[in-house]
């Protein structure tokens, strides 16, 4: 069944009912303030770290779940309900939330009485504005009370859920609740101290009344379904000392029939420099917050800032867009709306968040990955190239000198992290895989040239060619009997502790090495340096470095060799060697026999096209991998718990690693078909994963059908099909790139445009239009001949053109490509 529809003119999805099988989220915020924002109003907000810097408390894995957000609680008469239908479950007569581009929109009504809430996170400042808007629909007038309410987290999420002997006794918080049309509370916990900001929670009218104490506002016992003092229709003044600091607006409304009223809330955080923290003893500065409150006191002022998000959005969609009408078969618009806007979205989310905040990821564990963020930058990079800059010299600066690197850094100290260390050996080889989208984008190779530090020494900075160098030869000095790399901690697969043998309940298995063997190899890694290697070649030549050229080829011949002799089983690529020189992946294991990482990657390297095994491999994965959601990591899952596999083996079978539907590794293969030319197989893995697919499914599927998941459930579990952990994932880069620049086939390389499509037959031609280095490309396919893949001729603006490589032009024009497969 379905919860909605995409609205693809609006770029909105439309949820039509508000109990989906899960919370289906938004991101609101592109810059320093972000919001995390469910269909029914659920989530909560923080200011460059969703750890450090939270404003409003969430409890995950709550009873109900979804608990805590911006509430709004609606009384008319004696009637008491949530607009947002949670915390309430209240009733609706009708009911909608549409997600766009940083924005949600909640509309409901109850009784004559309609509501909407449009909420965002303007561009430029920290805070998230929500557009309230009552109407009265009934023939008769309507008294209504408004409470709002927001609670207060005391900054640090972590502190924030445990340490509540401190936490109770430090609440504070500070009231203007007689300003002309302003009413405002601020919440100061710890601003007496080493803090110099606050939060306010803000509406630009009178109110009648306020609360800052939770329990005066719920009462005793109670939760936010039953608070009781909306049902009183009457505000407590009340003013937190400790305990739990919320934020209540009590607001009469007096509507005629007919009659709309708005009101702008606003929910902001303010620094004051340390010299001018304080009006006057105890008295907070207040001249951050009335600067930003009086830019938006009007609904008018609100609307002028999500009109310029809407530009904004536009504008940055605007460089890779799919022409749903060009495409010949009805399904096709589900990949239009994906490739063209909500894969791109998600890209850019995990831009901004890393794997640090989602409704599965409580942003306070991890920091940025080193090999996610280099990831992450495949799909962003065509969006923000100046952002995709600086990322990537943050991301470098925290690499050792020896090229391997922290596995993960803090977004606000951009230091690596100590506690979860180093020693993942995939992680240096995704730099230059990052840097070389980077310079294919954009044609910058001054990014070579900028000093970096190693460690974040400014003592140790050199290059970012050297740190490259130093990602390339950390492969070349750390390899294992076979000639193959080392596995380290473990490669792309974190759970693949080859060096673990953790047998104490709990152990990290990601920080704990009780068994260095020097031994246990990755083919992941040997395939991933083969893909990443002719690349970094191509870098030294045009950085003048023949001899680093000559030498880089010759090792990517010598682990082209490694991996032809040890790493190839017979119908398929080994996934790696274990500490004590066995196979994994090979037909002799009782689990484990086949994996789908080497084999997609060693593909997508070119390893065996030209003697079929390949096309072997890629058969096999097919046979033993595939199922209706997607192709599972591995086969047969592994039953037991291995001391010498590690975290792999301890999921049950069909979940994450151990058998699951690992997203993020499908488009490797989807890749991997396009280098054969096999478009309809390539184009079945590409649908198979893709949400919008899926939409009427959401029953089974659970999650938004208009982001990617980091996994399904596999078919060796109960719950097959269901998926978890959506939104912060690698999913969301690889399958763009497998999507825009090998189905469809526009494909960024150092000297121009690649043109390279591989398609199913069935379908007949596409539109896309392509930002590329300061031109636009209007890239129309025509494939009446129903090939799968080769190009017969294009014309560039009417001119035949030569070859598949579109020129750089960088005239700020739009240049009309015509292509003709067969
Ligand atoms: C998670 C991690 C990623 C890893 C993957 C497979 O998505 O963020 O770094 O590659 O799991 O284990
Ligand atoms: C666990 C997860 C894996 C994730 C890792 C790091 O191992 O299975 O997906 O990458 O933790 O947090």
């Amino acid at each position: 069944m379905q919860y909605g529809f995409f609205d693809d003119d609006a770029r909105e999805y439309v949820i039509t009912r508000p109990d989906t099988p899960y919370p289906w989220i938004n991101y609101l915020g592109c810059e320093e303030f972000f919001g995390l924002f469910s269909n029914t109003s659920g989530g909560y907000c923080f200011c460059r770290d969703a750890r450090m810097l939270r404003l409003t408390r969430y409890r995950y894995n709550n009873v109900p779940a979804d608990a805590g957000g911006r509430y709004f609680y609606l009384r008319d008469g004696t009637d008491v309900w949530t607009p947002s239908w949670m915390p309430m479950k209240s009733k609706l007569d009708r009911y909608e939330c549409r997600h766009g581009m940083g924005y949600s929109k909640i509309s409901s009504s109850r009784n004559g009485l309609a509501f909407t809430q449009v909420s965002f996170v303007p561009l430029g400042d920290n805070c998230e504005i929500h557009k309230v808007t009552l109407t009265n629909e009934s023939g008769a007038e309507k008294n209504i009370d408004m409470f709002s309410f927001v609670e207060f987290c005391l900054w640090n999420a972590n502190d924030d859920m445990t340490n509540f002997q401190r936490n109770f006794s430090i609440g504070e918080v500070e009231i203007e609740s007689q300003l002309a049309g302003s009413s405002r509370i601020y919440h100061k916990t710890e601003y007496r101290e080493r803090r110099n900001h606050y939060a306010v929670w803000s509406v630009n009218a009178a109110t009648a009344g306020f609360d800052t104490d939770r329990q005066a506002f719920l009462g005793l016992y109670n939760g936010f379904d039953s608070p009781q003092t909306p049902f009183n229709g009457k505000a407590n003044n009340s003013v937190a000392s400790g305990w739990a600091p919320i934020g209540s607006h009590h607001i009469k409304v007096k509507l005629a029939p007919n009659e709309s009223k708005t009101f702008v809330f606003t929910l902001g955080f303010c620094e004051n420099p340390q010299d001018q923290k304080w009006e006057k003893p105890g008295i907070i500065n207040k001249a951050p917050a009335n600067k930003l409150l009086e830019k938006y006191n009007t609904a008018e002022a609100a609307d002028k800032a999500l009109a310029e998000l809407n530009a904004y959005w536009k504008n940055l969609l605007g460089k890779f867009t799919v022409d749903a009408s060009s495409l010949s078969r009805p399904d096709d618009i589900k990949m239009a709306r994906m490739a063209g806007v909500w894969n791109q979205y998600q890209c850019m989310v995990t831009f901004n968040m890393s794997r640090s905040a989602s409704y599965f990821e409580s942003g306070i564990g991890r920091g940025m990955g080193f090999r996610d963020s280099n990831q992450d930058l495949l799909g962003f990079v065509h969006l923000v190239p100046e952002r995709a800059r600086s990322r990537i010299l943050d991301i470098a600066a925290t690499q050792f000198p020896d090229g391997s690197a922290y596995h993960q850094y803090q977004p606000l100290t951009k230091r690596g992290n100590n506690e979860v260390g180093s020693g993942f050996n995939d992680d240096p080889l995704w730099l230059i895989c990052g840097v070389a989208a980077y310079i294919k984008e954009t044609g910058d190779y001054s990014i070579l040239n900028e000093k970096v530090p190693f460690d974040n020494d400014e003592k140790l900075a050199d290059t970012l060619f050297i740190h490259l160098k130093r990602s390339f030869d950390f492969t070349v000095t750390h390899k294992g009997p076979h000639g193959l790399p080392l596995i380290g901690r473990a490669d792309w697969n974190d759970c693949l502790n080859l060096n673990c043998f953790s047998a104490a309940p709990g152990e990290s298995f990601q920080t704990t090495a009780n068994f260095e063997s020097g031994v246990a190899e990755s083919v992941l890694i040997a395939a991933i340096f083969a893909f990443v290697g002719p690349d970094y070649v191509e870098i030294c030549k045009r950085a003048n470095r023949a001899d680093e050229a000559a030498y880089a080829e010759k090792e990517i011949k010598t682990m082209t060799d490694a991996i032809n002799q040890h790493g190839w089983d017979g119908d398929w690529f080994v996934r790696a060697y274990d500490a004590y020189g066995k196979k994994i992946g090979g037909k002799e294991c009782d689990d484990g026999k086949i994996f789908i990482e080497s084999n997609g990657f060693a593909v997508m390297a070119g390893i065996g096209v030209d003697d079929g095994r390949a096309a072997k491999a890629l058969d096999s994965v097919k046979e033993h991998l595939d199922s209706k959601y997607g192709i599972v990591l591995l086969q047969p899952a592994y039953k037991n718990y291995h001391l010498e596999l590690g975290e792999v083996s301890s999921y049950p079978p069909g979940y994450k690693e151990n058998a699951g539907i690992f997203c993020h590794n499908n488009p490797w293969v989807t890749i991997a078909e396009t280098m054969l030319g096999r478009g309809t197989r390539a184009f079945e893995t590409y649908a198979k994963i893709c949400p919008a697919y899926r939409e009427d499914d959401s029953d089974l599927r659970r999650l938004e059908p208009y982001v990617y998941a980091q996994m399904v459930a596999g078919k060796d579990a109960p719950r097959h099909g269901e998926a978890k952990n959506s939104w912060l994932t690698g999913t969301a880069a690889w399958t763009f790139v497998s999507i825009s620049q090998y189905i469809l086939g526009v494909r960024p390389v150092f000297d121009g445009l690649l043109i390279d499509p591989c398609i199913p037959s069935a379908m007949k031609g596409f539109t896309v239009t392509r930002h590329f280095r300061g031109a636009d490309y209007h890239i129309t396919v025509d494939n009446s001949a129903g090939a799968e893949k080769g190009i017969k001729s294009i014309t560039i603006d009417g001119k035949a053109q030569e070859g598949n490589v579109l020129p750089i032009f960088n005239d700020g024009k739009i240049h009309k490509i015509m292509v003709i497969m067969g």
